[in-house]
């Protein structure tokens, strides 16, 4: 069975592409490396020791994404690719509706065509806006509080008239929490460009030295420390929650939505004191004022993914950030480094 995963040179694409490969799928890749390194990929190959096609092409040629489905014979996609930097979508959200919902658009139309009518696609806990109760259930209000949020938002509708339009199609929407975390061997694992927006990535970049200290946005939410708080989830958890998705799309027809996330959510401080527990690294920090557009507190209700989909996050938070810590401090500039630079030229060659 071929699956073809679109974004999957980035961070959870490359970890759902090794449990696909390891659960003997095939698959094929298309990414336009926008936001990501063929070295990643590269890296797939190595774990994994399995070989698939790589199409460098970016999802809006549609005519050369058609010809993708031309060559092969594809079961079902699993759609990740898509720009999803909060602030960037604020500054250029023209670039983001086009990439994100043109880019889909075109991907469906295709698939419509050559007949292939089941689809994972990467939604997010965004689409909960301001959640009015947590832990947060499937059925709770949706709202989109910024450009970004606002198209996962227009592509669940999208894919939901879809469905009506012809209810062979097969669809599941997945609303991820906070995918932290690596693969354990630590070759593969998130590479923010520049500066990250994200905690973890912060908290790493601060501990192997890179950054000097992390700002706190905000200790006066109503939450135990007063600090944020998240549902974080390891990628590779996450990856999993992709192949039961895809059973369930391929063996089921209908669209429906499933939070990916642990149920239990932590304070950016106690991710600092639990980061610095694994790493033996101090991660200094000072309180600032509230990131604009930020919530207090998100965790999910995980429950519809365990009783429809059999699937239920496994590691904690230990193995969370023991990980993330690995990939960091084996790859201190990501896909970048001195034996990376060669590996990315040889991938590209
Ligand atoms: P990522 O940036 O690492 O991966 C996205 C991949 O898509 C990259 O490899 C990028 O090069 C590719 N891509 C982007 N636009 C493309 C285009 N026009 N054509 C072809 N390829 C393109 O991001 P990620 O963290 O792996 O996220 C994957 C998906 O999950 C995204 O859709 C994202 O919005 C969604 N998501 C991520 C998070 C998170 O916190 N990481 C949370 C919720 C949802
Ligand atoms: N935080 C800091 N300092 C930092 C970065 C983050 O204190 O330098 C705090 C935030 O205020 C928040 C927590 O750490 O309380 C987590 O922040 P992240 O930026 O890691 O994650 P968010 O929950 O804010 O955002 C993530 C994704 C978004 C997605 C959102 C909802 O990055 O794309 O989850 O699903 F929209």
């Amino acid at each position: 069975m071929t699956i073809l995963v679109t974004g999957g040179a980035g961070f959870i694409g490359s970890h759902t592409c090794v449990e696909l490969l390891n659960a003997g799928y095939e698959i094929i890749v298309l990414d336009n490396f926008s936001n990501s390194s063929p070295k990643s990929l590269e890296r797939v190959k190595e774990l994994t020791n399995k070989n698939f096609k790589i199409y460098n092409l970016d999802i809006l040629e549609k005519f050369n994404v058609e010809k993708v489905f031309e060559e092969n014979d594809i079961t079902a996609v699993i759609h990740f690719a898509g720009l999803k930097a909060v602030g960037e979508s604020v500054e250029i959200p023209i670039h983001y509706y086009y990439n994100n919902i043109t880019g889909t658009l075109n991907l469906i139309d295709i698939m419509r065509k050559y007949k292939i009518f089941k689809i994972v696609f990467s939604s997010s806990a965004t689409v909960y806006g301001m959640p009015k109760q947590v832990p947060i259930s499937e059925n709770s209000p949706l709202s989109a509080m910024n450009p970004y949020g606002r198209t996962k938002l227009m592509i669940e509708e999208i894919l939901n008239d879809v469905y009506t339009s012809n209810n062979n199609w097969s669809i599941a929407l997945l609303r991820y929490f906070n995918p932290i975390g690596a693969h354990e061997s630590g070759r593969i694992g998130e590479n923010p460009n520049g500066i990250p927006n994200n905690l973890m990535p912060f908290i790493t970049q601060v501990a192997i030295g890179k950054l000097n200290e992390l700002k706190v946005f905000g200790n006066d939410y109503s939450t135990s420390d007063g600090t944020g708080v998240r549902d974080y989830i390891h990628v590779v958890d996450l990856a999993k929650g992709h192949l039961k998705a895809l059973e369930k799309v391929i063996n089921f027809n209908g669209v429906e939505a499933y939070n990916l996330g642990t149920g239990q959510g932590y304070s950016v401080l106690e991710m600092i004191d639990a980061f610095e527990k694994v790493s033996g690294r101090k991660v200094p920090y000072s309180i600032a004022s509230r990131r604009p557009g930020d919530i207090g507190e998100c965790f999910a209700d995980p429950t519809k993914a365990e009783k429809e989909l059999g699937w239920k996050a496994e590691k904690g938070i230990k193995e969370m950030c023991i990980d993330s810590w690995k990939w960091q401090s084996q790859n201190p500039n990501g896909f970048l480094d001195k034996e990376s630079i060669v590996d990315y030229a040889n991938a590209l060659a």
